[in-house]
């Protein structure tokens, strides 16, 4: 045997025990030719220590052992000295006087050091991936990602939803990214395209009369990487039968309360029903739709003003048919112009032509870029709108609405972090609902949907579909957290006429649409439950719990920023063979 006991549980009611412990050495140190040696497993740290007055054999034995080797020691738990006692460990109130010593297997000198917080460049850190996770922080957040999944399975378990596994080969389940696809050696020249989610199985699984579904499910996009995003990662993936909107929301609060309360108890969560933002009041006050509702610094619209304002770039974008919004960044009123011109250039980056400013010092002056051109009733309406005191700073973006939005939304959340707005002891859950059902595409002209193909119109806009698709809502809600977008669902289309009139509506050909996606209008004519769910993002809602800047930090093998496994360096060529076997002839002109 190993192990009579894990490195961390040992403790001052162990001592004179004999143990057998096994783990790594996370450091040594020789004291006066005495050896101290913290060793460690997943569990904790124990300090093992060898005296060679007592043995010079387990001595000599412990010589070469070096920081990562595998080690087991058999010894006795004893008290350790007065004054010895280290307070940030468990098992600090005693050690092991090692009696016997065999490594188990060395280890060469590691790319960086295991048993501190330094930083290590990111590639190092995914290239030994393996290493970076033996270090508390990373350990920490599988540790707590497990506690999460387990949570979840419990709750689920006991609201009646079976988990069911769907199929990794299928066909396109389009979520708006890219398909990976697989190649079929069986039948040549088809493909499997991998799930960009489980969604049209889970529907199905609501034909099949399976009522409560849920699954962890892995979903794979060809996308764009961004800190939030992995081209793998996991949903929780939910589906109910006779369900509206609001089941699936409850269910979602209740569930999220429970798991922060078990797993996040140093955190506070507001009490449900969580805030609720239709997707215009989102971008009308956040400027996005996944806002961050745990601070002010809201924009504010001044269009109405804009016009006769007497400010050429103001007056110029409302006849072009743009927004005049601004926010008052309270507190900030004494900023130098250097640091104006810095938030300038912040949100230039968003496609601003600039940032109009108003500053009303401590002491009671103004300083602005454009009050010269206002009369004083205008400004002193901008600055009552504003809600402008003495300490405050005014800025404004004119522009078209996405740009407006977009700028001010990331200007308002740069701000946030500069100014350390938010109390990080509070997780900031809100809904959005009532988007749009369908964009208009400009470039490709025609009409996209905002979620998916198979969200339901809002009933009472569906005589709508035909004379002003833009004015149609969707019966979708979007579950955001501190500005991160952690769940998104919608009440499903479940009658075939319907389906087949929004493929029509988003310029799905016929034929196509059947070739896609017949089996699914083939199901909808067998008596199909009125039904709706959601999706999870479980590594976005990880990192947040986790209060980690980015999803890698929480996964344990994940993809570098340009979708690469650095560790097994993925994806790679492979043999002429298989290639041939599959079809395939590759061509990188
Ligand atoms: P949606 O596309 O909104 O909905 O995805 C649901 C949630 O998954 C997370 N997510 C991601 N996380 C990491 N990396 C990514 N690339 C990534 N993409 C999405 C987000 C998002 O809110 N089938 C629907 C759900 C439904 O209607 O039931 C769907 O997949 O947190
Ligand atoms: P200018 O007339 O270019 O010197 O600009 C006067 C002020 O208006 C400066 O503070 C600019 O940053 C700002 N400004 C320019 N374009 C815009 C815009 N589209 N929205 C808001 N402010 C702007």
């Amino acid at each position: 045997m190993y192990k009579t006991h894990t490195c961390g549980e040992l403790n001052i009611e162990h001592v004179g025990q004999e143990v057998s412990l096994a783990g790594w050495v996370d450091r040594v140190r020789d004291l006066g030719g005495v050896s101290f040696i913290d060793l460690r497993d997943r569990f904790g740290i124990v300090q093992v220590v060898s005296n060679p007055e007592t043995s010079q054999e387990v001595h000599q034995d412990l010589a070469p052992v070096r920081n990562e080797w595998v080690i087991q020691v058999i010894g006795t738990v004893r008290k350790r000295p007065e004054g010895m006692t280290n307070t940030d460990l468990s098992t600090g109130e005693i050690e092991v006087e090692i009696s016997r010593i065999e490594v188990l297997n060395p280890s060469v000198t590691p790319p960086f050091q295991i048993n501190q917080e330094e930083d290590v460049e990111e590639q190092t850190r995914l290239k030994y991936r393996y290493l970076d996770l033996r270090r508390p922080r990373m350990r920490n957040n599988i540790i707590l990602r497990h506690k999460i999944v387990a949570f979840i399975r419990r709750y689920l378990d006991q609201k009646d939803f079976l988990e069911i596994e769907t199929p990794i080969l299928f066909k396109t389940t389009p979520e708006g990214a890219r398909d990976y696809i697989v190649p079929s050696r069986v039948h040549p020249g088809q493909f499997y395209a991998l799930p960009q989610s489980p969604q049209q199985l889970k529907q199905m699984l609501m034909v099949a009369g399976m009522e409560r579904y849920f699954q962890i499910a892995r979903c794979f996009r060809d996308e764009d990487q961004r800190g939030d995003r992995q081209p793998e990662f996991t949903q929780l993936d939910i589906e109910m039968s006779f369900v509206e909107r609001d089941d699936v929301m409850a269910l979602l609060e209740d569930l999220y309360t429970g798991l922060v309360a078990e797993v996040r108890a140093d955190k506070r969560v507001f009490e449900a029903p969580w805030p609720r933002l239709t997707y215009q009041e989102a971008l009308d006050r956040f400027g996005k739709d996944n806002p961050d509702i745990r601070f002010g610094f809201e924009l504010k619209d001044i269009s109405d003003l804009a016009p006769e304002s007497g400010f050429r770039v103001f007056a110029d974008t409302i006849e072009k048919g743009g927004l005049v919004k601004g926010i008052n960044a309270k507190g900030i009123g004494d900023y130098s112009r250097k640091q104006i011109d810095e938030l300038t250039e912040y949100v230039k980056q968003f496609g601003a032509g600039g940032l109009a400013y108003l500053a009303l010092t401590s002491e009671g002056e103004e300083r602005s870029s454009f009050a010269k051109f206002l009369s004083s009733e205008v400004k002193e309406e901008l600055i009552k709108r504003l809600d402008g005191t003495p300490g405050d700073l005014l800025l404004f973006v004119a522009d078209a609405p996405e740009v407006v939005y977009e700028s001010l939304g990331r200007l308002r959340e740069e701000l946030r972090d500069r100014l350390e707005l938010v109390d990080k002891g509070v997780l900031g859950f809100c809904w959005v609902i009532d988007f749009p059902l369908v964009n208009w595409n400009a470039d490709e002209k025609r009409w996209d949907p905002s979620h998916h193909l198979f969200t339901s119109p809002m009933f009472e806009d569906i005589d709508m579909l035909e004379e002003d698709p833009s004015k149609v809502r969707g019966q979708q809600y979007d579950l955001v957290l501190n500005g991160y977008e952690i769940a998104g669902g919608s009440i499903r289309i479940h009658n075939a006429d319907l389906q087949e009139k929004i493929f029509g509506l988003i310029g799905l050909d016929m034929d196509v649409a059947r070739e896609r996606f017949g089996h699914m209008l083939r199901a909808f004519s067998y008596g199909t439950p009125p039904h709706g769910g959601i999706a999870s993002g479980i590594d976005r809602l990880c990192m947040l719990l986790a209060d980690e800047p980015n999803i890698r930090e929480v996964i344990a093998f994940p993809k570098n920023q340009s979708a690469r496994d650095l560790m097994g360096n993925a994806p790679s060529s492979v043999e002429p063979g298989q290639l041939e076997e599959l079809h395939i002839k590759v061509d990188l002109e």
